[in-house]
């Protein structure tokens, strides 16, 4: 049985990768409308994979005896200047995911819960990849530059890249 505290925490983290999804797939929208269909391409898929960490979460609570309770969703926002400023964005946003993972962690830790602690740890090992995609990938972006087809070849590379984790 999860503790009041633990319940709170995990129900603010469900709420989170809910936005997280539903940010990715807004962001997918200004892509699309920009003829970027790479990027597009990826952050839908990237948005499908935020899907799954919330039922993960979800499921979790609910098989620990708690209810799951995913509350009022942020409104992610819908206008973008560029490719630049939506990928630096998403990268901010996976820091702030892995602060969260790292304070419910800490709090499970806390109260002895080593059975959330350990369900804990494949988010631990997700965000790390993650924040190592989304920082890999606006180091690309700054390499190859905005102008003439720069942002072109921006788009079949992130597009690529959806293409490869399709395949996995
Ligand atoms: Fe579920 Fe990208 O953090």
């Amino acid at each position: 049985m999860l503790s009041t505290r633990i319940t709170d925490l995990l129900n603010q983290q469900i709420n989170l990768e809910f936005y997280s999804s539903n940010l990715y797939l807004q962001m997918r929208a200004w892509c699309d409308s920009n003829s970027l269909e790479g990027c597009a391409k990826f952050l839908e898929q990237h948005s499908e994979e935020e899907m799954q960490h919330m039922h993960r979460l979800f499921n979790y609570v609910n098989e620990a005896g708690s209810m799951p309770m995913i509350g009022t969703i942020q409104e992610p926002k819908t206008d973008y200047k560029d490719i630049q400023e939506i990928f630096e964005l998403t990268y901010q946003h996976e820091r702030i995911i892995t602060k969260e993972i790292n304070k419910l962690v800490n709090a499970a830790s806390k109260e002895g819960d080593f059975s959330t602690v350990n369900f804990l740890q494949w988010y631990v090992s997700e965000q790390h990849e993650e924040e190592h995609l989304f920082k890999s990938i606006t180091d690309k972006i700054n390499m190859i530059g905005m102008d003439g087809k720069g942002l072109y070849f921006i788009d079949k590379e992130i597009g690529a890249m959806a293409e490869k984790r399709d395949a996995q």
